[in-house]
């Protein structure tokens, strides 16, 4: 019997991981068995369409925006770090019960080029992703500062996981940056909206926007011409999608297959 894997998201028809996922499933030769594909599920069908994915032949889905708080509520089992997150991104299925993981926050460090172990960071946003964002940086010991539009949320954030709010910070003292807000989106000036200059990346600095879309981003295109590392939110989504798929299936994820997928035939 084919074994049936999705991402559950509103909306969901722009997500990459199908065609990522597809991707890997017949780079390991399991396009036979397995198959994944997306869904579009409204936030109060949540609960009851996942219930109904055992019967129909899923294995296991993804969750994204914006289901990774209620899947966590709903799920019979929870991760420690899906727990302290406080978001599921993965799902698996098994004796009729619902496990919820979280594979964002490992896969976000596995996207960084070095360790951010003592390191100065910036995280911008206190929504589900920066939350996985902070909780992964700070088991590596970096020393982590929060900045978010609404105040109240990263003082939250922090009192919660730890690090500290900011509120003006001075984005050339960071080593390492991470936009995980959903500035850019919808192409808004991520240089008006975010406490960032232009003119202020350098070298020393790594620079990671969890925001994709066709192309490099404004703000990574700035801090790569500055000289700044650069990491893409496909990069983090192939990493979180890799750690996914080892759970469902236990096979070792072919990276370079993904990546080629979930960048598409542009290679964007
Ligand atoms: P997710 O779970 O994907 O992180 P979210 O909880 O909706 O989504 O969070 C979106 C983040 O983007 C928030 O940090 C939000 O800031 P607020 O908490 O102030 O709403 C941030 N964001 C969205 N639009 C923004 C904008 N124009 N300027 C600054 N921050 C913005």
């Amino acid at each position: 019997m084919m074994r049936r894997l999705a991402v559950l998201g509103h909306p969901v028809a722009h997500s990459r991981s199908p065609a990522m996922q597809n991707a890997a499933l017949a780079e390991l030769g399991l396009a036979g068995e397995w198959t994944y594909e997306a869904i579009d599920v409204a936030p109060d069908e949540l609960e009851r369409r996942v219930r109904a994915m055992p019967e129909e032949g899923f294995a296991g889905a993804n969750v994204t925006v914006p289901h990774k708080g209620a899947a966590l509520v709903l799920a019979d089992e929870l991760s420690e770090t899906a727990r302290e997150i406080g978001a599921a991104n993965t799902l698996s299925f098994a004796d009729g019960e619902v496990h919820a993981d979280n594979t964002d926050a490992e896969g976000f460090l596995r996207a960084l080029p070095a360790s951010p172990h003592g390191e100065a960071t910036l995280v911008l946003g206190a929504g589900g992703a920066a939350r996985a964002v902070v909780w992964a940086l700070l088991r590596e010991g970096a020393r982590v500062e929060v900045w978010n539009r609404t105040e109240l949320r990263s003082r939250n954030l922090c009192e919660e996981l730890g690090g500290s709010p900011v509120t003006a910070p001075d984005s050339s003292s960071y080593r390492l940056i991470v936009n995980s807000t959903s500035v850019g989106l919808r192409g808004e000036d991520v240089f008006a909206e975010l406490p960032l200059s232009a003119g202020g990346f350098s070298s020393g600095q790594t620079v990671v926007d969890l925001v994709y879309g066709v192309g490099p981003s404004r703000l990574l295109a700035t801090a790569k011409a500055a000289g700044s590392t650069v990491v893409d939110g496909i990069e983090v989504l192939v990493r979180q999608g890799a750690l996914s798929l080892e759970i469902w299936t236990g096979s070792e994820p072919p990276l370079d297959a993904m990546r080629a997928a979930a960048r598409g035939p542009s290679g964007s």
